[in-house]
């Protein structure tokens, strides 16, 4: 294989020790092979301009080239707010009540993937596999080959791939989809996604099937696989053994040695479904009153895409009902609810994880969501946590040994929390190393070869044309 080139809305450094376990698992495969990062800079420019004379910024880091854009205002509104945030986002995961199918977005959106293909295209070799990450750039392989690259290029989607009726609710969604045949490789999370994709492109787009993993149309084709994506079992392990994870787990552990502590750590979304779990962990309160004084939920949740309306009424929403059931139960000496609206460092991460009886990771819908594997691998084996999983997230086809619960039954979930709260430890062992043992066989490095290796025996569109 020639040269790596991933390009992604956001980029980090691989090599700081903020990178999440992502960047850290492309910045290795990026190392080996000198390879080029390619995305927006975070930074937005003031000067006015439409968003097609921006900067590019180049930089190394090891035998990695970071190369970055910047958007200017009414780009980064149209494109990343806009289209991404309030049409993508909610339509992807099933809101079409918090879509905003204003037309305006969509052209900040295809201005800034031709804005990107145009940038990208100088910088690329013959030779290179490109990999391109998200639903901030589903038309970005189609604006390179207009612009005549024929090189191999993936495409991943990280959030969920939802139902063809649900899609076709987007008014431009023949020509998304469409754009999605220009790769070589199409990416998704789970098997349903994967099962959403084709009755979609073989209902909506008339394609035809190749074989179970091959669609036809247009004139191309595409192949379709799950590679559910996995977290740095390894670096994670090394957090939790940091002083600093220890610190954290001690100094919890501390404060609520007369409790038993229920974890919740997201970003703030509505896809998070965090009302529901505040909701459901009020019904527990109400239906199993032993848990009062006794059982404490700890929610973290960290900023998220403040400007967009539907996640400042979410704040809001988050803020009464937390208000209500701490004022409701609380007393002198017991605060049910801890909710912080920060983000917490990912170095405090484990120790928190491993403090915490119970586990809630409870979206209403998520591409995977990697807390939840997070969460197990956190665990001291001899006496892990539960983890509470919706089964609504991606990570439920995987992780069928957590206690699965539907987050839109408060009454079901809060059984599910008293279940938890009292299995045996037996129980928590056994569902604990299974998790486990599903986690470390199916991890980031799994999914980077997988995705990589499937992507470099496709046929490229090259060798097609
Ligand atoms: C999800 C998306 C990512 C995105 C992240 C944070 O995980 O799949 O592409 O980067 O949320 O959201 P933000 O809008 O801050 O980039």
């Amino acid at each position: 294989m020639g040269r790596l080139v991933v390009v992604s809305n956001r980029l980090a450094d691989p090599r700081k020790p903020a990178a999440g376990g992502l960047a850290v698992a492309l910045g290795e495969s990026l190392q080996k092979s000198g390879g080029l990062w390619f995305g927006w800079s975070g930074n937005i420019s003031e000067d006015g301009a439409s968003g097609n004379d921006s900067n590019l910024h180049m930089r190394n880091s090891g035998k990695v080239t970071l190369a970055t854009v910047d958007l200017n205002r009414s780009a980064y509104e149209s494109y990343y707010e806009g289209y991404s945030n309030s049409v993508l986002w909610p339509v992807f995961h099933y809101r079409l009540d918090l879509a905003n199918f204003n037309t305006s977005h969509l052209a900040g959106y295809r201005r800034v993937n031709q804005l990107f293909a145009r940038k990208l295209k100088p910088l690329l070799r013959d030779d290179d596999t490109i990999w391109v990450h998200d639903y901030h750039l589903i038309p970005l392989a189609a604006e390179l080959r207009a612009l005549g690259c024929r090189q191999r290029i993936g495409f991943f989607l990280h959030i969920p791939l939802p139902p063809a009726l649900i899609l076709a609710a987007i008014p431009q969604h023949e020509w998304l989809m469409r754009s999605l045949f220009a790769y070589d490789l199409v990416g998704l999370q789970s098997e349903a996604d994967v099962a959403h994709c084709m009755h979609y492109m073989t209902t909506e787009a008339q394609a035809t099937l190749q074989d179970d993993q091959r669609l036809s149309a247009f004139g191309a084709t595409v192949q379709v696989k799950a590679f559910p994506i996995g977290i740095d079992v390894q670096e994670f392990q090394r957090l939790g053994r940091s002083q600093d994870a220890v610190d954290t787990f001690e100094s919890v552990r501390n404060e609520y040695s007369r409790r038993q502590l229920l974890l919740g750590i997201d970003r703030l979304d509505y896809s998070k479904g965090i009302p529901q779990r505040v909701r459901a962990f009020r019904e527990l309160l109400e239906r199993y009153p032993d848990n009062v004084h006794s059982a404490t939920l700890l929610m973290i949740a960290s900023p998220s895409r403040d400007a967009v309306n539907a996640y400042v009424d979410l704040r809001q929403e988050l803020e009464g009902l937390c208000g209500a059931i701490n004022g409701d139960f609380g007393d002198l000496d017991w605060i049910p609810v801890r909710y912080i609206h920060r983000t917490v460092a990912r170095k405090r991460v484990p120790g928190l994880c491993r403090a915490s009886r119970v586990g809630l990771v409870t979206p209403l819908r998520d591409g995977m969501n990697l807390v939840a594997k997070e969460y197990v691998v956190a665990q001291d084996p001899e006496d892990p946590g539960v983890l509470v999983l919706s089964r609504f997230a991606g990570a439920a086809e995987q992780l069928r040994d957590a206690l699965l619960v539907n987050p839109y039954d408060a009454q079901g979930m809060a059984e599910s929390i008293q279940t938890a709260l009292h299995m045996p430890l037996a129980e928590r062992q056994r569902r604990h190393s299974a998790l486990l043992e599903n986690i470390q066989r199916y991890d980031i490095h799994w999914w980077r070869e997988a995705f990589l290796a499937t992507l470099q025996s496709s046929a490229t569109k090259a060798s097609a044309a």
